[in-house]
This record gives structure tokens, C-alpha cells and sequence, in this order.
């Protein structure tokens, strides 16, 4: 097998195209033959060494990823050799082949291509839990969905409309603008242009958006609660622009707001049942063709290092998906 080996997290040059023996899974495990893994945020921050999770040198990057298991361990029987799964699973999937948990692979339904089921854990996970569970978003109510265009983003705006939500969205550029209208946004603000908490006021008659979905952080944080709707919940999801924001907590009683976190992973490893319940949802709603992942394009598995330039340039739209 091949894998881009990480044996000093300093930064993506570091990374070395290698080959490695093919490992055999152990008790609870599956080999997978990766055929597409795509990149997640962290996955920048992961080889700098800037990660909460700071695996131990070496390793391979990627956490997320499909494919073909070719092998499993032994007490494995939900899952056979030839299935097809996605899998997200802290390290492993940029290379042809991967070790991972039998119990964090998920069978492929019948109708999703390894490309889509790549890209489709993290960013629906993330979004499901947040908007439907920790935001308790209702019909009718306003989202407004910050880097609105990128992986978390998309997913949002998505499963904010089948919420009944009308969806603001809210990114750097008026082409990323365009595609969150075609994800079904019912308006889009470039917040790179003019100032945002008037822009947010036209587009909400004053009011403020009732739930906010914040993956981007930064320096606009502040004005965006400040805009917030009377009860309304601000979501941390995450801090893309780099800086972790601080917010005046009068501004919190004064629209008896909440400010709400959310953390996916714990969620799923807390609540394991809740989940799966959340997990089989999003499958159907993928079937039943209610949700599809957004893909900014594919790329060879041999070009990551281009694919990482390019995630950090602020240039993907949706998600970037290595292919083998
Ligand atoms: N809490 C959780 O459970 C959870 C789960 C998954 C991900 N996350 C977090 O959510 C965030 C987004 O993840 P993602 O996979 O959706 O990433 P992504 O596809 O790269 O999207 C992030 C967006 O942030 C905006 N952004 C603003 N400043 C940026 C900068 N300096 N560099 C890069 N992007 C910048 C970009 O939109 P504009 O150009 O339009 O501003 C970009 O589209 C990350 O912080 C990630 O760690 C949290």
C-alpha cells in the first residue's frame, strides 16, 4: 500500500508519499480499500500540530474516507469483505489502504457513490446535531448560516430548508454567494461588502436571524450576535478565520439569547445511540435525495498537497474529495 506519511507535524511540506506493508486487521477491525477520503478543516490543523487530537508521529493524515473492505478481524460479522462503507476515524485516509474500527464504519446505501459517502459524515453529522438537536431550530424560524459555502456550511443550509428555516446565508465571495442559492438559501450575503448587521437587518425586517450557525469565528462573531433575535441561539461550531471570539455577556441577557455549543464528535461517542438514530436519518434523507453533498471538485489521491493549498487559500466550495 501507499499513504502520505506525517512523521513530523510541521506543516504540509513535511508530508511524504510512501510505501508501507499492507497491515491485516486485528480482533474488531476491517482493512479498507480507500477509494475516496476527503478533507475536513482539522486536517490542516492536524499535521501543524495544531489539533485538540495530536496523534503520535508517525501517521497517516485524513479522517474521513470510503471504500472496499477487503478483509476483517476476528468478532467481526456486521460487515463483510466486499461491502462498501464510510468510515471517519482520526487518521488513515489519505492512502490506498487503511485499518479502522469495524464499529465506526458505516455500509454505504445502495444508491450512494464512494465520492458522496466521503464527504458525508462529518459535515450532515455536524449540521444535523447542531441546527435540529442543540439549536432546536423550528418551521418558520430564521437561520442565518455563516461560511455558508464551505464543508459544515452547505450542509447547513440543506437541512435547514427540510427544517421548514428560511436560510440566510452568509460567505466571503459572491460566487460562494450563488452557490449557497442554489443549495436553496433564500438569501445570500457576501460579507465581504458593506456591513453585515445592516445587511442582516434588511434581510430579516429588523428582527434578527432566531438561530445562528457559527463555523468561522473571528471578527464575526461579535456583530453577528449582536444582531441575534429576542430567544434567539447562537451556535459555536467552529473558528476557520483562526481567532476564538469572546462575547460581551450582557449581550446574551439583553435579547435572552443562548449561546449554545456544539461538539459532534463527543456527541457521537456520549450518545452513541442518539447518533446512530441521527446517522440512519441522514441516510434516508440521502436516498430519498433530500440531501447531496456539495463536491468543489475531486483530485488524484497523489496531488493532497495541492488540495491542502487549495482548502488553504479559503477557495473550496463544498468539499474537496482525494480519489485513488
Ligand atoms: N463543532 C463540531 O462538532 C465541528 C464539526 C466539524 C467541523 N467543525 C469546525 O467547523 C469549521 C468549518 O469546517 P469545514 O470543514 O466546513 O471547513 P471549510 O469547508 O473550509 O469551511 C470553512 C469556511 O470558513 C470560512 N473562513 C473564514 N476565514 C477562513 C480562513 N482564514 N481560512 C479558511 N476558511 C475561512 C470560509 O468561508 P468564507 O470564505 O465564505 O468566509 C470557509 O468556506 C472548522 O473550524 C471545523 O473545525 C466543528
Amino acid at each position: 500500500m501507499h499513504a502520505w506519511l506525517c512523521e513530523n507535524p510541521t506543516g504540509i511540506d513535511a508530508l511524504q508519499w510512501k510505501e508501507l506493508p499492507t497491515p491485516q486487521p486485528k480482533a474488531g477491525e476491517v482493512l479498507i480499500d480507500i477509494k475516496a477520503a476527503s478533507l475536513n478543516f482539522p486536517d490542516i490543523l492536524i499535521v501543524q500540530n495544531k489539533y485538540q487530537y495530536k496523534p503520535s508521529p508517525p501517521f497517516v493524515p485524513g479522517s474521513e474516507y470510503a471504500g472496499t473492505v477487503m478483509a476483517v478481524g476476528e468478532g467481526v460479522t456486521h460487515i463483510k469483505p466486499g461491502q462498501d462503507v464510510a468510515c471517519l476515524s482520526g487518521t488513515g485516509a489519505f492512502g490506498t489502504h487503511t485499518i479502522a474500527p469495524a464499529a465506526q464504519c458505516m455500509p454505504l446505501p445502495p444508491s450512494m457513490t464512494h465520492v458522496d459517502a466521503a464527504a458525508f459524515i462529518m459535515t450532515y453529522a455536524t449540521s444535523h446535531h447542531a441546527l435540529l438537536d442543540r439549536g432546536q431550530l423550528k418551521a418558520g424560524e430564521t437561520l442565518l448560516v455563516l461560511g455558508a459555502a464551505g464543508g459544515v456550511g452547505t450542509a447547513a443550509i440543506q437541512i435547514g430548508k427540510i427544517a421548514g428555516a428560511r436560510v440566510i446565508a452568509a460567505a466571503s465571495t459572491d460566487e460562494k454567494c450563488e452557490l449557497c442559492k442554489q443549495q436553496g438559501a433564500d438569501i445570500a450575503i457576501n460579507y465581504s461588502q458593506g456591513n453585515l448587521r445592516d445587511a442582516i437587518k434588511a434581510a430579516t425586517e429588523g428582527k434578527g436571524p432566531d438561530v445562528i450557525y457559527d463555523p468561522v469565528g473571528g471578527e464575526l462573531a461579535e456583530p453577528v450576535f449582536r444582531s441575534i433575535a429576542w430567544r434567539g441561539r447562537y451556535l459555536v461550531i467552529g473558528f476557520a478565520a483562526g481567532p476564538i471570539p469572546s462575547l460581551p455577556l450582557n449581550l446574551a441577557l439583553l435579547k435572552g439569547a443562548s449561546i449554545v455549543g456544539v461538539f459532534w464528535g463527543a456527541f457521537a461517542s456520549k450518545e452513541p445511540q442518539a447518533n446512530q438514530a441521527m446517522m440512519a436519518e441522514l441516510g434516508r434523507w440521502y436516498v430519498e435525495g433530500k440531501i447531496k453533498p456539495v463536491i468543489d471538485r475531486t483530485m488524484p489521491m497523489a496531488e493532497l498537497k495541492a488540495a491542502y493549498a487549495h482548502m488553504g487559500s479559503r477557495g473550496v466550495k463544498g468539499k474537496l474529495v482525494m480519489v485513488n
